[in-house]
């Protein structure tokens, strides 16, 4: 596949026909987004491919859970998990928005995500993260650039096997839950749960804002680049 082409559509993807995905198919993905970029190359990423129905669905009951807040936070007309807001601030918009579980509809992805295809958990180990912001007084976020570029990689790199799917976060919010039941030691952490399949529908034009939205010259608020 052309790569101007699957950089510029690969969108997410979270409707699958009921085929099944093998584990061979996620191993020749993996083995093309291994060659994901890290920081000093520790590559410190790994990779579960959940196919036990009891652990998918305790990865779907956690999502679901934490979904709850996301919706609330929507419902509050706030960024979900926004690390500028204090988990008061947090607390009272899921307070406030108690009714957010009950608009979760039946076929709601969250509901679902037991039952796609193929369902990845991607950890990161802690200690090979290059967490260059550590020491900074603000939000941080550096350390998650080591394994990111990975999880970016397996959606791209399953679209050569007809595949498609979505990166999550949401049930990482509920990462205690699943550490045990995942087997996950100390040291590592859950990175992304990641869904994939064969697509419902074709893959969609993708809306992204233009480059004069996001890139100046020289300073953050110099001119626009040049045409
Ligand atoms: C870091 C990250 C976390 C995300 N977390 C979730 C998630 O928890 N659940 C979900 O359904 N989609 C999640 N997404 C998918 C985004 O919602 C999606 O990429 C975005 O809406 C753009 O969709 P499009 O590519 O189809 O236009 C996540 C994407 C990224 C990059």
């Amino acid at each position: 596949m052309d790569l101007r082409h699957a950089l510029r559509s690969t969108s997410a993807v979270r409707d699958f026909q009921p085929r099944p995905v093998e584990e061979s198919a996620i191993r020749r993905v993996l083995d093309t987004a291994r060659f994901a970029p890290s920081g000093g190359n520790r590559q410190g990423w790994r990779v579960i491919d959940v196919r036990d129905p009891e652990r998918r669905r305790a990865i779907r009951d956690a999502y679901l859970d934490a979904w709850v807040e996301y919706l609330a936070h929507l419902r509050a007309g706030v960024t979900p998990f926004s690390p500028l807001l204090t988990s008061e601030e947090r607390a009272a918009v899921v307070a406030h928005h108690a009714e957010a579980r009950a608009s979760i509809g039946p076929d709601d992805f969250p509901v679902r995500l037991d039952a796609v295809p193929a369902l990845l958990v991607v950890c990161a180990r802690l200690g090979s993260m290059a967490a260059t912001d550590q020491d900074l007084d603000r939000y941080h976020f550096i350390g998650g650039a080591s394994v990111y570029p990975f999880v970016w990689s397996i959606l791209l790199a399953a679209r050569e096997e007809g595949l498609a799917g979505v990166m999550t976060t949401v049930a990482v919010a509920r990462e205690p839950a699943l550490r045990a039941i995942l087997h996950i030691p100390d040291g590592f952490a859950i990175a992304a749960v990641v869904a994939l399949g064969h697509p419902q529908h074709e893959l969609t034009r993708l809306r992204r804002r233009e480059v004069d939205n996001f890139a100046t010259r020289d300073s953050f608020d110099g001119p626009p680049l040049g045409p």
